[in-house]
């Protein structure tokens, strides 16, 4: 098998990532330093190393999905030593995120040990919707609803046009619907910002066809055979 396909089914990052990751010396094959990208390795006689961490593909898959609740970084080693997702998860495998939800952010994320399948699901040329349910301070206006429609400006940097959808307005704060396709970093609080809403909670419902459900908070289960087909026909 090829290296570079090797290092992406077993989850370390894309297969043009682990490219890079190649290129930078940072791959050993049975303790020898590869940086050709042409490189096949036998996946069961060989071991390889990435900065040192031996990487093994997954002897089965495992594909879940997450009520992830606030507190919670996406990280498997929080450099600020604060709880992470996978201490939610009590299993065996060696599970990654399908892309992330900032620490103050909740709701369905999905984890599994298929790289193949997660870069898949994360690619940007899918275009997966998210739909997050927004409460924010103030009470928004439909102009503001429309300037976050057509894609709002922040820091000189475009944010994609966004659905944005009104729900309610009570007790001082105002509820929304926001569907977008591209995950920019801290996308969803960054419209709000530029509008000058403040989010208060801030939690994803849906990621393409599969929905947070009834999920409690912290809860989890394996995605059911309809979720798996519902991603992977998306694209
Ligand atoms: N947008 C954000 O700002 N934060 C998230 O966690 C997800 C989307």
């Amino acid at each position: 098998m090829r290296l570079n396909k090797f290092l992406s089914n077993s989850g370390v990052a894309s297969r043009r990532k682990c490219d890079e990751i190649i290129l930078e010396g940072k791959v050993e094959v049975n303790g020898k330093k590869v940086d050709s990208l042409g490189t096949q390795i036998n996946e069961k006689k060989d071991k390889v190393t990435v900065e040192g961490r031996v990487i093994k593909l997954p002897s089965s898959f495992v594909y879940i999905k997450l009520n992830k609740p606030k507190g919670y970084a996406c990280t498997a080693n929080d450099e600020k030593g604060r709880k992470t997702i996978y201490q939610l998860i009590d299993t065996e495998e060696r599970l990654f995120s399908i892309g992330r939800l900032d620490y103050d952010t909740e709701g369905l994320i999905l984890l599994t040990n298929d790289g193949n399948f997660a870069n898949q699901v994360a690619h940007p040329r899918y275009e997966m919707e998210k739909e997050y349910k927004v409460t924010a301070e103030g009470e928004i206006k439909e102009s503001e609803m429309a300037v976050m429609r057509k894609g709002v400006v922040v820091d000189g940097e475009r944010m994609p046009p966004a659905r944005v959808e009104w729900l309610s307005f009570e007790n001082g704060f105002t509820k929304l619907s926001v569907v977008i396709n591209e995950g920019q970093n801290r996308q969803v609080r960054r419209m709000f910002e530029a509008i000058g809403h403040q989010i208060k909670l801030l939690k994803r419902v849906r990621i393409g066809g599969v929905k947070l459900g009834g999920l409690k908070r912290g809860e989890y289960r394996d995605l059911t055979e309809a979720e798996l087909n519902l991603l992977v026909r998306a694209k």
